[in-house]
Formats: C-alpha cells, structure tokens, sequence
C-alpha cells in the first residue's frame, strides 16, 4: 500500500512539474504551443528527424499575427522566437546591450582558444577580441589578400580539368577544398594540400571538426540545449586534438618568421602581429593563434556551403546560369582575362544570385541571443496589451528563426522561388530591415561577409567561366538538410557535373 503510495505521489510530482514548466508562458498571459515532457517543442529534433531550425519555422508558420511567440525548447525551458521584423530589430540592433551574448553552451574549464573567437567569447572578452579581428577585413586588405584567393582559384581550375572532368562530384566537398586552401594561404600562408593530398593536415583537421558523425546530434544538443549534457560527455567545440594541432601549426610559422625576421607577408598572421606592435602591445601568442584559429572555423565551412547550394541553383535554374555567365564573361574581358579584387566587385549580379542563395540557404537557420539585462515585452500582437507587465529575466534565450524569416511569404512572395532579382540595388533598399539575416545583424553581424564574398566569388567564377552546371542524377531533389548537425547541410550532398562550355 504504502508503495502504491509512494509511485502515485512520484507520478503526481512529475505531471504536476511538467504541467507547471510548459504553462510557464500561458501564466504570464503569453501565446504558443504546448510543451511535452522533456522534449518541450522539440521533439522531433531530440529524435533526429528534423533540423533544430526548421523546429523554429514550423512554429513561426502557426502565429502569423505575433510579433513573437513563447515556446519550450529541450527539459520545458521556456524561450522566446521572434516572429517579426521590427522585433528583431529591437533584440539584435536597437536593445543589443540587453541581448549581447549568443548561445553557445562551450566551457570554459574544458578549453581556452575558442574563446578568443568572438562567435564564442562574452561580454568584454567578446568586445576585444571582434575589435582585433574586424581590421582585417577593410576593404584595403581584402585586395592585399586577393592574391591567395587568386592563387588557389589555379588549382581549382587545374584540379577540375584533371581530376573531375565530367564526373559527377559533390559540391561541398569541392567547393569546401577550395575555401579550406583559400583560409590556409590568406590567413598563414601555408598551403593546405586539400587538392593534392589526401590525407594533408589541413584535411584530416576537418574531417575531425565539421563532417556529420554518429555523435553530430549528441554535439549540436550539448552545444546548442544542454550545457549539463556537455558536461557529461566532456563537449568540446575545438576538440583537444585540434587545439593542440593549431597551437604547434601556428607557433611554428611565427618562429620562423622571427627566425628569417620575414615580416613583409601580406596574410592575416602578420596583419595582426603587425597591429599589435604598431600599438607597442606585448605579442600575445596565445591570442593570435586563437585568431588563426578562428579565421579557419568561421571562414571555410559557411562559404563552401554558399557556393554548393549556389551551384546546385544554378543547375536548377540553367537561365539564370546564363545571365551570370554573360555577366562573368562580359567583366573578364574586360580586365583581359584576369581574375582581380576589382573585377569580382563588378560583378553585381552574381553578388545578388549570392544574396539569394543565402536567403534560400542560410548556414545558420537560427541564431540564438541570451538576454543579458531584463527585458521588458511590447506587446505580443498589434494594439492588444499584455495582461500583466512581462520582464524578462536574465539568462533568457530569444530566437532569430533565419530560416523562417527568409521563406515567409510576406517578405519574399513566392518564397521558394530562386530570384536574385530581389536583391538588385532598387530592391535592396526598399527591402525591410532585418528581413535578410545571412550574416546576422548589428554589432555582432559576421566581420568576414566580405572575405567570404570574395573567395566565394571567385571560386564560382573560375568554375564557371569554362563549365556548365548540371545537377548530376545522383541528386536527390528537393534538398533535404541533414537534421543533426549544427550548420546546414545537405543530408545526402549536392551532387553535381560539369559539361565543357566551349573549346578553350
Ligand atoms: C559566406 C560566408 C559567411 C556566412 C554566411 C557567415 C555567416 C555568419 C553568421 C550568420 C554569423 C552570426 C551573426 C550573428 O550572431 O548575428 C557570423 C558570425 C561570425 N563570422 Fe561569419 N559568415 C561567413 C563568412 C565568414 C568568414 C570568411 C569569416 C572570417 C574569416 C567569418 C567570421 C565570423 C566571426 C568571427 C563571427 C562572430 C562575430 C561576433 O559574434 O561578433 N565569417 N557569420
Ligand atoms: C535594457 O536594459 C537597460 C539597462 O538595464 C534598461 O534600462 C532597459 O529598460 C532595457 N530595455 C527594455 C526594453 O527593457
Ligand atoms: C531601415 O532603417 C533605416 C534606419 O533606421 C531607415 O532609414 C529606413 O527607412 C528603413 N528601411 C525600411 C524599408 O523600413
């Protein structure tokens, strides 16, 4: 009896607290769904079906009147997705002091490097360390850097026409060669052998770091929902092994230059030791190799992903693969066949086909801001107050559903629809702010959207001023996105051929 008991009063205690944590919001006189135990609203995530961000937009579709809405995301943890423009605005522009940390659950007593990586670092930390990056990425230097891109672009073109041909190939795996090559010159001046060499460091530390693995939906929940989960596992975001392999990498091209006293390198390395010691600042070797660190993990994967799924709509759309064709043609001539920073920056259509593509495609289908002072509400739809006065509390999370802002169809009619029209300077600026999320917005917006540009560019250019794109029958179509990993990715790849465009 007293058993029969002591499980009744168990299972009261359960329903009760799971019954208390998912009316967090309705208490408060704030809309959303449900939450079930423990999942919250992600179920479907938690069980590996679908991507954390598309969780995000299916919900953002059922309150279309909401400025935003309260959900549940894993363990009933009450949170708020944002559902309009102007709401947006306010959390990533206009409150920012309130919102200025992301969420990223990395620890600090487990490793130390990726906090130098403003992605990752908080508070001042943060500050100082995006001010010591953002130098790099002047439009000056970007043309000082064009030389790596330009160099690298010649083994694509040699590595497609010996190795390729008109096999079909996946898309991200080139194209992600490509960019890892590109960061490993621009950034250190080393050459990262991706083409060439199979087993080259550079591609083994990637495979380490950003293929899609038996653990990815175990890594993306600790990283993303569950810091005490991370715990467990001992989480890392830079694993050990990696960490090490930069540190040693790094240490050793600085010793050198010291050695050759080899300082006229016109790559970040030496931009950002040369800015310390214009300002007489001690050369904080752990710093800049932190920096180095971050230029490789920020810089390779989100732009191979933008080139992949700029080809795959190329293949899908063969007119608008002409007009940029004509486009590249017409600037190449111009600059008589040289591929230079100034003739990537006239090409204007093919900017807005890359706009499109990360409208259509965005790394990052949601972005995640911790409220980091108490945050009082507006209301939750257009002239009706809240019952009651909402401030929220510190330690919050507000979601930026990236996805779902860019396929609504009030801001983008016919969403699904591959246009880079919508992105020609006319449009551009009657478009409303805060509807184009690719790079994020405000003062933690992306620093290197013009580096990525750049290499981006002109890795398409190189590809397409000689071949076609088409999709190769091995691609499954529509895409689907791989639901475990933390940055979009195509669950069976983007595989795609090339055909000769003429003799040459
Ligand atoms: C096309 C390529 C790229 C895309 C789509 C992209 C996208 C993004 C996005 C969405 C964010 C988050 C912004 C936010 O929280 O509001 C971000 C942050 C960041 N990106 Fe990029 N990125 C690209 C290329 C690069 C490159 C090439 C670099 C550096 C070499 C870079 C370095 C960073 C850094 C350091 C941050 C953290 C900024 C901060 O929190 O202050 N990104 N990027
Ligand atoms: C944001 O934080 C500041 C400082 O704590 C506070 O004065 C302000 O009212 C907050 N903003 C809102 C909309 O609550
Ligand atoms: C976007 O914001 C800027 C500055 O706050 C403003 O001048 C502009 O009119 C806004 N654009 C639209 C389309 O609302």
């Amino acid at each position: 009896m007293l058993t029969f008991l002591m499980i009744l009063g168990t299972l009261f205690l359960i329903v009760f607290n799971w019954i208390w944590n998912s009316t967090y919001w309705s208490r408060q006189g704030i809309k959303g769904p449900m939450g079930m135990p423990i999942f919250g609203n992600m179920f479907q995530y938690l069980i590996g079906r679908r991507q954390y961000g598309l969780i995000y937009e299916d919900i953002y579709k059922s309150y279309p009147k909401a400025s935003y809405i309260g959900i549940y995301r894993v363990m009933n943890e009450p949170a708020i997705l944002l559902r309009n423009t102007e709401m947006i605005k306010e959390i990533m522009v206009k409150s920012f002091p309130n919102f200025s940390d992301n969420v990223l659950y990395v620890n600090d007593k487990r490793e130390d490097l990726v906090f130098c990586n403003p992605f990752i670092a908080k508070g001042e930390k943060w500050r100082v360390m995006r001010s010591e990056l953002v130098p790099m990425f002047t439009p000056n230097k970007m043309k000082l850097s064009f030389p790596h891109i330009a160099s690298i672009c010649k083994k694509l073109d040699s590595f497609i026409s010996n190795d390729i041909g008109e096999m079909p190939f996946e898309g991200k795996d080139l194209c992600a060669k490509y960019t890892l090559d590109v960061v490993a010159s621009a950034a250190y001046g080393l050459d990262g052998e991706s083409f060439t060499n199979k087993g080259s460091d550079f591609t083994k530390l990637v495979k380490e770091l950003f293929m899609p693995n038996p653990l990815s939906l175990v890594h993306t929940t600790a990283l993303l929902f569950l810091p005490k989960l991370g715990d467990l596992i001992q989480y890392r975001y830079l694993p050990e092994k990696v960490q090490q392999w930069f540190v040693t990498i790094i240490s050793k091209v600085m010793s050198r230059r010291r050695e050759l006293k080899d300082n006229n390198n016109g790559d970040f390395l030496q931009w950002l030791i040369d800015a310390k010691q214009k300002t007489g600042e001690l050369v904080d070797e752990f710093t800049i190799i932190g920096h180095c660190s971050t230029l490789l993990i920020e810089g390779f994967e989100t732009s191979a992903s933008l080139m992949a799924y700029a080809l795959y709509e190329f293949s899908v759309n063969p007119h608008i693969q002409k007009r940029v064709q004509s486009e590249i043609d017409e600037v190449m001539n111009k600059h008589h066949g040289k591929l230079s920073y100034e003739a990537i920056l006239e090409m204007t259509y093919l900017d807005a086909a890359l706009y499109e593509t990360l409208r259509l495609h965005p790394p990052m289908l949601a972005l995640l801001k911790h409220c980091t002072k108490p945050f009082e509400l507006p209301p939750q739809f257009n002239g009706v107050k809240l019952r009651e006065k909402v401030v929220i509390e510190e330690g919050t999370i507000f979601v930026v559903p990236v996805q779902a802002v860019h396929h609504d169809p009030v801001l983008f009619p016919d969403p699904h629809k591959f246009d880079p029209d919508r992105f020609s300077e006319e449009n551009k600026r009657q478009r409303e702010n805060c509807s184009f999320l690719g790079f994020g917005e405000g003062p933690r917006m992306c620093p290197g959207m013009r580096f990525g540009f750049a290499q981006s560019k002109a890795g398409l250019v190189t590809m397409l001023m000689k071949y076609n794109v088409q999709l190769s029958e091995k691609c499954p179509k529509p895409l689907e996105i791989s639901p475990t990993t933390f940055l979009t990715t195509s669950r069976s790849g983007i595989w795609l051929c090339f055909k000769a465009r003429r003799l040459q």
